[in-house]
């Protein structure tokens, strides 16, 4: 389901190019739970955002189901990036005027047409265990309940893909582990291909593959 071909990514600073993807070729079939791990700056994150279709690749593709997503117009890629890939970021990252209910329907909002969008959004978080925080601002929840909230907004479209860049990076250890729990069981209830960018080698080692990356590279 997600191809990545000869994948490179180069950053210009004031010190010349950084290469921070060196030449990755990456297969994951639909319905696998994939971690990955590597050093900090091996290139995780930008290796994700490319196959989120957030930073574009300084050479090299990415096939998801079939689509060379950075083959496709502006519009075609951010309605295929609301429609089919799931985000859930590292850090706090719901908007703080927004109820729980509103930041877990945006996505459905923002793609328009979804008369359905706050029932969906209701029963995801009620099924998230958030059923008492509907109404609840950002600022009024626990870091791990706004990362829940931040899951069912990923969720919400009922993406193929579900990416997570260290989505439990400032949480303490126990809420970690009810996080990635909750991960692994969104993958295996509803079948959603997860790739998850991690540190804890005990919380990756429970995927179906770990992927270690070195300076830009896979490393076996
Ligand atoms: N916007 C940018 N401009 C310049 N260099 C960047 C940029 N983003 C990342 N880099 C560099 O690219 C390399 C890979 O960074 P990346 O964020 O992908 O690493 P990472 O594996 O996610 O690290 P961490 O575990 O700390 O999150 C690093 O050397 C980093 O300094
Ligand atoms: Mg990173």
């Amino acid at each position: 389901m997600l191809a990545c071909r000869a994948l490179e990514k180069s950053y210009a600073t004031d010190r010349g190019p950084v290469h921070a993807m060196r030449g990755v070729d990456l297969d994951v079939a639909a319905g696998r739970y994939t971690t990955i791990i590597g050093r900090s700056g091996s290139g995780k994150s930008s290796l994700l955002a490319m196959i989120g279709g957030l930073s574009r690749p300084s050479a090299g593709r990415v096939v998801i189901e079939g689509v060379d997503i950075w083959a496709l117009g502006r519009r075609d890629l951010a309605r295929f990036r609301n429609r089919r890939v799931g985000h859930v970021f590292q850090f706090a990252s719901l908007l703080p005027t927004l109820r729980a209910l509103d930041n877990a329907a945006l996505p459905l909002l923002l793609d328009g047409g979804h008369a359905d969008a706050y029932d969906r959004a209701t029963a995801l978080l009620e099924e998230l265990g958030l059923g008492a925080h509907l109404d609840a601002f950002p600022s009024e929840m626990s870091a791990g309940e706004q990362r829940r909230v931040a899951i069912a907004r990923a969720l919400i479209g009922e993406p193929a893909l579900l990416l997570a860049d260290e989505p439990t990076a400032d949480l303490d250890e126990q809420t970690e582990r009810e996080i990635i729990a909750l991960l692994g069981r969104v993958h295996r209830e509803r079948g959603t291909t997860l790739l998850l960018v991690t540190h804890n080698l005990a919380l990756a080692a429970q995927a179906d593959e770990v992927i270690h990356i070195a300076d830009g590279m896979i490393v076996p």
